[in-house]
């Protein structure tokens, strides 16, 4: 692959390959490893056209960990508020010559047409409802690390599905690797057509969540609802936010997942979150920066294959 724009087109070993690399990563981090070169002489530019605490800091970091040029746009103060679009802006960027390009959009396809525009590699950070890759490999590593595996596990997928490019990253990509996924939450929130996915649909959490080894959580995300029905997150809360009587109906061993950012007392009580018996909430963003150095590291290796080492280092 020369981009990273969602896990649609990856195969399993692809997957397992990059977690493996991340794993290693990972744990350098851990034994107090900061610095490699596997990016030396490329330049890394960040664009993010929406929010981002973690998506963001954690590619700079990773970008910076291996060594590359990083630039973070603020596209908020950019020519974009001056009438030049999406395209032209990428386009001007590709001009400075970057390797690598992140990318954040709130429109759904947009950072793959920005890919088919630049002669670099692009990440996608995130494309409205449609994929969050590497936040679906960073899960898959935070899950892999505490269950020991990453196959026949039973995944609760619970809250606002129909506006999450993160439930659908993940979805696909354990469904990949045999999991079995269960989505629950209130028909509301539920894609259209969601049963070609391959996945259960639960209404109700007890019934969701029975015998599941993961309990994802995710928040209602407002700023896509595009004026349609929002819940009252009291009545919300009641219904679908995890508390422990909830969890109490998964595994005894389950762990809490969040992608962040959360919103405590709406999908999911303040404590259970901050339970590091149950929660690997921290964990996830710990495994964000191995996962985007090994993304980053991977596509690197492709692209100096493709261009040719000379031409990387002019
Ligand atoms: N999980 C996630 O994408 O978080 P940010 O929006 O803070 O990057």
């Amino acid at each position: 692959q020369t981009h990273l724009l969602g896990i649609e087109p990856l195969h399993p070993e692809e997957i397992s390959t990059l977690l493996d690399l991340a794993q290693d990563y990972a744990e350098a981090a851990r034994a107090g490893r900061r610095h490699w070169d596997a990016l030396a002489d490329f330049t890394q530019i960040n664009m993010f056209f929406e929010a981002s605490t973690r998506t963001q800091a954690s590619f700079e970091l990773a970008g910076k960990r291996l060594g590359a040029d990083v630039m973070s746009m603020a596209m908020g103060a950019s020519s974009l508020k001056k009438g030049e679009t999406l395209i032209d802006t990428a386009l001007t960027l590709n001009a400075m010559r970057p390797d690598l390009l992140v990318v954040r959009h709130p429109n759904s396809g947009a950072v793959d047409l920005l890919a088919q525009k630049v002669t670099c590699a692009v990440l996608n950070a995130g494309d409205g409802r449609h994929e969050h890759p590497t936040q679906a490999l960073l899960d898959a590593l935070t899950i892999r690390r505490a269950k020991g595996r990453l196959h026949r596990l039973t995944v609760a997928i619970c809250g606002d599905i129909a506006h999450s490019r993160v439930a659908r990253s993940n979805i696909l990509l354990l469904g990949k690797m045999e999991n079995r996924v269960r989505l629950v939450g209130p028909p509301t929130l539920m894609p259209a057509g969601v049963a070609e996915f391959g996945v259960e649909v639960c209404e109700d959490m007890a019934e969701g969540l029975r015998d599941a080894d993961v309990v994802m959580m995710l928040r209602l995300q407002k700023e896509r609802m595009d004026g349609g029905f929002i819940p009252s997150e009291r009545e919300y809360f009641h219904r679908y936010g995890l508390d422990a009587a909830k969890l109490s109906h998964a595994k005894e061993d389950a762990i809490v997942m969040h992608p962040g950012p959360m919103n405590r007392g709406v999908e999911i009580d303040g404590t259970l979150a901050d339970d590091i018996n149950r929660s690997v909430i921290q964990e996830q963003v710990e495994m964000g920066v191995a996962v985007r150095m090994a993304a980053m590291d991977l596509l690197a290796r492709n692209l100096r294959q493709v261009r040719g080492p000379r031409e990387v280092m002019v």
